[in-house]
Parts: structure tokens; sequence; C-alpha cells
């Protein structure tokens, strides 16, 4: 089917990865719809031109911020305003009917059946399953609708200043009317479900369709040692409890992503992501290199305290070599 299309949507740098491994996994199982990703001018031109690689279609928008501040903290989650770009998807109307997936979801499975669904279709949200989560929907572009969304949200707003605040006001009846608007809930499987209700993960967790890393924490915010499969959160430092899906992402991520990334030259940027990667590459190498060798312990030290040698064994060359011989 060439008439629909999963989309997407990137504003930044950042997304732009979670962007790049969705796509991957829906490659992956051979979807034969369109895929389409949103931009907005923040994402960089080398971004836009690895996203050209694996998208169908790389449609820039510009960016609708609800600026609602006082909603946005009550979910502790400033920076979700921005979401209200999602609804910029409405106005691809060259495509009959199309999924909108956040770029913090991958599937896990091909998901094509998805488009015999009917606006709006979307799974409970984990938090307040009276409402639909906004990871994952089933929707018929129109320009009209889109109108009608923007109309919505310069009356009413949106009750969580991002978009499924919106939606859910707009598409109020979907908790009550059409149970087949009702997708699975493992068609958009939160993450932090696993946590909240384990006993449910272990029963059903194996169906799991598509996962949404929904919350603060991204797979991106992660370090993933590729040699451990280990993965460990850059935010609190902790190792994660149930890292199957994120070591899914980080797979896909290391095995057709950095490869992608390293033909546009952006890879500093990416493996500067894995920061203790790095600095176990260079903890090795300058242990290995030099005479006088610190031992492992204080140069690690001495690097957190920020005392790089960066003239010497640290330099940049050095620490380029070491991340060359890595990736191949
Ligand atoms: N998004 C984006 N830039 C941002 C924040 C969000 O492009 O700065 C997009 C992205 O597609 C993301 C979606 O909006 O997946 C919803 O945000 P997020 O997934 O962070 O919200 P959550 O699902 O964690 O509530
Ligand atoms: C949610 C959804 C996300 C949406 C955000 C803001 O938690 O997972 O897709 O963008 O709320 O409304
Ligand atoms: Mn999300």
């Amino acid at each position: 089917m060439t008439d629909q299309a999963f989309v997407t949507l990137a504003t930044n740098d950042s997304y732009v990865k979670g962007a790049l491994v969705l796509a991957s996994s829906l490659r992956q199982y051979n979807t034969k719809n369109k895929l389409v990703v949103l931009v907005t001018p923040q994402v960089s031109d080398s971004m836009r031109k690895i996203l050209k690689k694996v998208y169908d279609d790389v449609r820039m928008v510009n960016v609708l911020d609800s600026g609602d501040s006082a909603h946005l903290a009550l979910m502790k989650r400033p920076e979700l305003g921005i979401t209200l770009t999602k609804i910029h998807c409405w106005t691809l109307s060259e495509y009959t009917k199309c999924v909108f997936m956040d770029a913090d979801t991958m599937v896990l499975c091909n998901i094509d059946e998805l488009f015999e669904r009917e606006e709006l279709s979307a799974a409970p949200d984990p938090g307040w399953p009276d409402c639909f989560n906004s990871g994952v929907f089933v929707y018929k572009p129109s320009v009209e609708t889109y109108n009608q969304l923007l109309k919505h949200a310069a009356e009413k707003g949106s009750f969580d200043g991002g978009d499924q605040g919106l939606l859910n006001s707009f598409f109020s009846s979907w908790a009550t009317r059409d149970i087949n608007k009702h997708l699975p809930f493992v068609y958009n499987l939160s993450s932090i479900s696993i946590y909240s209700y384990l006993p449910a993960f272990k029963a059903f967790g194996a169906n799991a369709k598509v996962v949404h890393f929904l919350g603060k924490a991204k797979p991106w915010n992660y370090t993933y040692d590729s040699k451990t499969k280990c993965t460990k959160s850059d935010l609190n430092d902790e190792t994660v409890v149930h890292p199957e899906f994120l070591n899914l992402w980080w797979d896909l991520y290391t095995t057709r992503i950095i490869p992608l990334l390293t033909e546009e030259g952006v890879v500093k940027e990416s493996t500067a992501l894995q920061v203790e990667e790095i600095k176990e590459a260079v903890l090795q190498m300058s242990v290995s290199n030099s005479p006088q060798s610190v031992s492992s312990e204080e140069r690690k030290e001495r690097w957190e305290q920020g005392q790089v040698d960066y003239m010497g064994e640290d330099s940049y060359d050095n620490i380029k070599k070491k991340l060359d011989s890595y990736l191949q």
C-alpha cells in the first residue's frame, strides 16, 4: 500500500535517534507502508540527510508549542509543550490512513494490520486508562480536522499541556463509544508498566508488538556496553532491572544506525553518548601505551575530575583511533 504511512516526529537530534531506530524496526519487519518523519528546523542538516536514508518522506514543519507551563509542571515534563507539533500529522492528506508513532517507540513484529482500524484508535494510557496514550494512534489525515484541532487548542487548551491532553478532549468519545477503537495494550506497551504491574508483564509481555519508552529517561539517555549487553542509566547511574527492550533498542542502534552515522561523519556526536565506553577505551589505551603507567583506577579518577591529558595520551587522535577500532 503506498497511500498509507507510519508517521513520527523529531524536533531535535536526540529524538532523531529514536526516529531512526523506529524506522529501522519497521523495515526489519517488512512493513508495506510508507515511512514519514516530521522534522522542525532545529534538526541538523546531517541528521536530516540520515533520516532521508531510512524514511520515504522527511517533512519540514513549524513548531507548535503550547507554552503551557502550569500543566506541564504537573507532569514534571516542561519539555512536552512542543509535542503539539505532532498534530501537523493531520496535514499529510496525500495518505488515506496513517499510524502515528512516537519517536521513543519501536516495533517488535509487523503491525500493518493496524491500518484496518478507524480514526481515532489508540491504546489506554497506563497512568489514566480512560484516556488513550497518544504515543501510538491510527488516524485519517485531513486538513479540516487539523484546523479543528488548532481551533480546539486555541479555545480550550490542553489539560496536560501536550498533544495527549488536546487529542483526548477532541476525541472525547474514545473511552466509551466504540471498543474497536481501543487498541490492545500490546500495541503500546509502556516500559514503565513493567514496574507498575510486573505479574501482568510476566503473563502477557511476550505478546508485545510495540514498546514505548515513555517517561523522562529515553533509550538514548543510557549507556550500553555492547560486549556485556548491559545498560546503565546516565541520569541516575543505575543498572536497569528489566533491560530486555532497552537492549533491543540498543542492538538496532549499534548495528543499523551507527553505521549510517559513521557514513555521514556524525559518529563523534553519537558516540559521545557512550561516555563510559569512551572512558574505558581511553583507560585501556593509556594503560597499554603509557610507559610510566598510572594505575587505571587513578587514571579514571583523574579523568572524572576533569584532568584530561588532551595533548598527550588522551588526545583526540588517540581517542578517535580507539573508537574506530570499537566501531569496526
Ligand atoms: N518530541 C520531540 N521533541 C521533543 C519532545 C517530544 O520531537 O523535545 C516528539 C517525539 O516524537 C516524542 C513525542 O514528541 O516521542 C512525545 O514526547 P515523549 O515521547 O518524550 O513523551 P512521553 O511519551 O515520554 O510522554
Ligand atoms: C504522553 C504521551 C506522549 C505525549 C505526551 C504529551 O505521555 O506518551 O505521546 O506527547 O503525553 O501530551
Ligand atoms: Mn513517547
